[in-house]
């Protein structure tokens, strides 16, 4: 992957070559791992806003042209033509599978989602209101302790395992956090059912009456994961990356990804768009926000606009928004004043010259929350639900970074700004 170098010249003169490396599509990038030795400088890149941390294969995003593949594959073509099941099957093998691989592969998956009896115990020690994304990264962070026997990450055979076992169980822990925030008792999961059909059973199913699924709700979750499956290395994957880079265990390597999906400037958006929603009101208070979204001393942001790479629009967002109105249609809910007002705010924003300018576009988590609310899954859950989607994501990039044979310890540098040195002042003398 090596191209013509890039040549720096430090303001006395010195001249380094830099290597510059090309990828298969994307902007080349400039090699500056030997700067420091050459030039004694750091560079300094608050946000990682031009920055390159690892060499990937899994997803690669343009975010001018509002492009987004998985292994190579379209995510618009794994929407339409996919299952959640499939496309992690890529994600985590590098390929589509063949119908035995696939047959194998759910069969797996379907027959891995119960917990160990012992972990249902964590929940009885939580508040009934915890959060549930406090309990989800809790509970997987135990899974290292339920696993150790089979957590050798210099064996393949161990990171499958490992792979399987977080994208079958992520599913029941989600629901087991659920079923204790609302009371009622957990429900075990029914390996005859889908993975989207059986987590909507484990979380809405109660044992006093027979539970049906409704098919669009299954679909549409089905479709909600695979947008959510992988983003190349937005904070919680570089986060899971970062964890993992040192050898740490790759379940407590997934809770940190987990902790840091639930921050609203990342997956904790879905939920801040339907309290900011809930907090306007009604399309009457549409101009009041949008004047606090643009007021440079408001700390207001309009929820669910705008994103870090993707500058003119999010195609996850393009493909939601139409299964946002399918699901409000067909469950009878498209006339609901909570959807009206996000409709009038999604149409106000878009003409709006402010967010034209600074290409603020309603992103995945806009629309996500919305079909969420009327499948009826409560605000507190939909980081969850983002979390299920992208475990297979993290898995994916924590086994390509633990097979990296040139991969190191994230360990980046600063640029200090403290105090020079000094000597210490005995306390009588301060
Ligand atoms: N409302 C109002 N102004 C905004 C917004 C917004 N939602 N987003 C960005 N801006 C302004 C911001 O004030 C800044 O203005 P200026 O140039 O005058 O200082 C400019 O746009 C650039 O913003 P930034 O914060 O420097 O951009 P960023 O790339 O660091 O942040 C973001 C991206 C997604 C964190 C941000 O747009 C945001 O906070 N959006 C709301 C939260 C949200 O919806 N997050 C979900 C992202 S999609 C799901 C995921 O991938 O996790």
């Amino acid at each position: 992957m090596n191209k013509e170098s890039f040549r720096l010249i430090s303001p006395g003169g010195t001249e380094t070559e830099l290597p510059v490396h090309s990828g298969t599509v994307g902007p080349d990038v400039v090699d500056i791992g030997s700067l420091y030795k050459s030039q004694g400088v750091f560079t300094y890149d608050p946000g990682f806003v031009a920055t390159g941390s690892c060499v990937s294969d899994i997803t690669y995003i343009d975010g001018e042209q509002g492009i987004l593949m998985y292994r190579g594959y379209p995510v618009e073509q794994l929407a339409a033509n996919s299952s959640f099941i499939e496309v992690s099957y890529l994600l985590l093998y590098g390929e589509l599978p063949t119908a035995d691989e696939l047959q194998k592969f759910d069969h797996t998956i379907r027959t891995h989602t119960m917990l160990n009896e012992g972990m249902l115990n964590f929940f009885k020690g939580f508040r009934y209101d915890a959060h549930p994304m406090a309990m989800l990264s809790a509970v997987v962070g135990s899974m290292s302790a339920y696993y150790h026997d089979t957590l050798d990450s210099s064996d393949p055979v161990h990171r499958d395992i490992f792979s399987h076992r977080i994208l079958a169980k992520l599913p029941t822990i989600a629901a087991a956090a659920f079923k204790l925030n609302s009371g009622q008792p957990f429900i075990y999961p029914r390996n005859d059912l889908t993975y989207s059909e059986n987590l909507l059973q484990m979380l809405f199913a109660v044992p006093a009456e027979p539970y049906e699924i409704d098919p669009i709700a299954a679909e549409a979750l089905d479709l909600l994961f695979i947008l959510h499956a992988d983003h190349e290395q937005n904070c919680s994957t570089s986060t899971v990356r970062m964890a993992g880079s040192s050898g740490a265990n790759p379940y407590s390597a997934i809770a940190a990804g987990i902790s840091a999906l639930w921050g609203p400037a990342h997956g904790g958006a879905n939920e801040a768009v339907l309290k900011m929603l809930e907090e306007i009101g009604d399309t009457s208070q549409i101009d009041k926000y949008v004047a606090k979204a643009k007021d440079k001393n408001d700390p207001f942001r309009l929820m669910g606009f705008g994103h870090r790479v993707y500058k003119n629009f999010d195609p996850r967002a393009t493909i939601i928004r139409d299964m946002a109105h399918k699901v409000l249609e067909k469950l009878g809910r498209a006339d609901t004043p909570m959807f009206d007002l996000a409709l009038e705010l999604e149409q106000f924003a878009l003409q709006d010259d402010y967010f034209i300018e600074k290409k603020l576009y309603p992103n995945v988590d806009f629309y996500s929350g919305i079909i969420y609310r009327a499948l009826g899954i409560p605000t507190s859950m939909f980081t969850v639900m983002f979390a299920i989607g992208r475990s297979v994501g993290w898995t994916a990039h924590w086994r390509e970074m633990i097979a990296d044979p040139n991969g190191r310890i994230s360990r980046p540098r600063q640029l200090y700004t403290g105090s020079p040195a000094r000597d210490y002042v005995a306390i009588e003398k301060r």
